[in-house]
């Protein structure tokens, strides 16, 4: 059989959308069922009984008949004689299962094939009726065979219900896009069971995006369907439809493709695949539907929270370079307090990703200084009792600054503990050792070797071996001393780098 053959009532061409020739979901569809014999009289006695009984009937005269019917209407049961020219009923049952599980399969036979009915059942058959038959005895195995569908739907539809509903919980406390992005993904593989998913998202500001393992992007997508507003369902050479035709693409066997609009607007494209195995069916195309509406608003929402973050950052930046300023003494401290910093932490080998902390981190550990006053942090001469206590204060300021914004919530045990000392006697909470977190211990030893090798309004700067004697004599009181050793092999390699470059480091 060839599953690519397009009956003339199902052209493909634009507007692909659902087929809705069985109703919307709101009024219970009559049951469609289709009679398979190759003897008229049969089909004609069947189609009248059944009719009489409510179905829509319709009939084919062999398997490949039958199945290009059940490409052309959605079909809930199919009751089929097995002996037949051209494709007799197991290969049709086989062509159903692989095609349209949804569908009930009922199998005719007579007394001398019973083997072959009991074979058909072994391969997913729902029933069998023996030749001659009664026909009430057929109208009762249909009527089983189409609530078994109906509790099988419901089951399917509650399972799916029950992993929607979790969706909708978990999107809703996400609020970053990647993580959002793999939620959707992840409910949109297990439960469609595709190959492969992923979601494709407009290109905006944040550029193409993608996600899953599915190597996706907007040069894989059809201009048809990036203009797609409707779920669609392809399989065999039909995806190509839908997908460009390439090497990662080639085997795709199975397409689901919804598009994710949100108040109007597209923000992106759901993809699912199937490399082999079963195509997607109708109720694919459904649960898709469903997930891509919760899906389309929380990437919009992720989309805008991430501009948010985006100018929160910007803000932050510029307020480090407004502290910069105000204060002519440490022009470029932030700076090189974060550079310290990241190479000791990569020095102690730490992950990537926390090196990448702690060097915002230096660029921000300070912050809290924005709320001293410009005379207070220029001060020549020693500052007051009440000056020097609102100046302990600046690494809790900077907590408090920090505090409501997201992206920073990570930075902030460094903001908050670099001026700890390890033996305790440092502020703002006078925590010691391994109490103080790891961060702020970095910080504390970059800091102060910037200190005291930059010019500050009270002194001039210290030569590097005059400020190394001093970070060794403080080994263990006030730092940890572990830092301190990564940082001094850490220092001179910095040191020789700059060197290498011709670019300025503490003599
Ligand atoms: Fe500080």
């Amino acid at each position: 059989m060839n599953p690519d053959a397009t009956p003339p009532d199902r052209a493909p061409d634009p507007p692909v959308a659902p087929d809705r020739s069985d109703g919307p979901a709101e009024v219970a569809p009559p049951c469609r069922v289709m009679v398979v014999d190759d003897e008229e009289v049969i089909r004609e006695i069947l189609s009248d009984f059944l009719t009489m009984e409510g179905f829509q009937v319709i009939t084919a005269c062999d398997g490949e008949h039958a199945l290009e019917q059940l490409d052309a209407h959605p079909i809930n049961l199919v009751i089929s004689d097995l002996k037949m020219p051209r494709m007799g009923g197991l290969e049709l049952l086989a062509n159903v299962r692989e095609i349209h599980p949804e569908v009930v399969t009922l199998i005719m036979t007579g007394y001398g094939t019973v083997e072959t009915a009991i074979e058909a059942m072994k391969r997913g058959a729902f029933d069998y009726v023996l030749k001659p038959f009664k026909v009430e005895e057929v109208m009762h195995t249909v009527r089983r065979g189409i609530e078994q569908q109906r509790l099988r739907a419901e089951n399917i539809e509650l399972k799916a219900a029950l992993s929607l509903y979790r969706l909708a919980g978990r999107l809703g406390e996400e609020v970053e896009l990647g993580p959002t992005l793999d939620l959707i993904v992840d409910t949109v593989r297990t439960q469609t069971r595709a190959d492969r998913t992923g979601v494709i998202l407009v290109p905006s500001e944040h550029g193409a995006w993608e996600a899953g393992d599915a190597p996706f992007t907007q040069h894989d997508l059809t201009p048809r369907a990036r203009q797609a507003t409707e779920p669609v369902i392809a399989r065999n050479r039909r995806v190509f439809d839908w997908l460009v035709e390439a090497p990662h693409t080639e085997d795709i066997t199975s397409l689901l493709m919804v598009p994710l609009v949100s108040r109007g607007a597209r923000v992106g494209t759901l993809v699912a695949a199937r490399d082999g195995g079963r195509p997607f069916a109708e109720g694919a195309r459904k649960l898709g539907t469903i997930i891509a509406d919760r899906a389309a608003a929380a990437v919009a929402n992720a989309q805008l929270f991430e501009t948010l973050e985006a100018t929160f950052r910007t803000t932050i930046e510029a307020f480090v370079t407004a502290l910069e300023d105000k204060d002519r003494y440490t022009a470029g401290h932030s700076e090189r307090v974060a550079d310290f910093a990241r190479v000791t932490a990569e020095e102690m080998g730490l992950p990537p990703a926390e090196v990448e902390l702690i060097h915002q981190a230096g660029r921000l550990h300070d912050i809290g200084k924005l709320t001293l006053r410009s005379e207070e942090l220029n001060k020549p001469g020693p500052l007051t009792d009440e000056e020097y206590e609102r100046f302990k204060a600046h690494p809790r300021y900077g907590e408090e600054l920090l505090g409501p914004i997201p992206t920073f919530r990570d930075v902030i045990p460094a903001v908050g503990g670099h001026h700890e000392r390890w033996d305790g006697k440092g502020y703002p909470r006078g925590i010691a050792g391994l109490e103080i977190p790891l961060m702020a211990r970095i910080m504390a030893v970059a800091d102060t070797y910037d200190a005291m090798t930059s010019h500050r309004a009270y002194r001039s700067a210290l030569a590097h071996s005059k400020a190394v004697a001093e970070l060794k004599r403080c080994r263990g009181t006030q730092f940890d001393p572990d830092i301190v050793d990564a940082f001094l092999v850490a220092i001179e390699k910095w040191r020789d780098q700059r060197e290498a470059e011709g670019r300025e480091y503490p003599r």
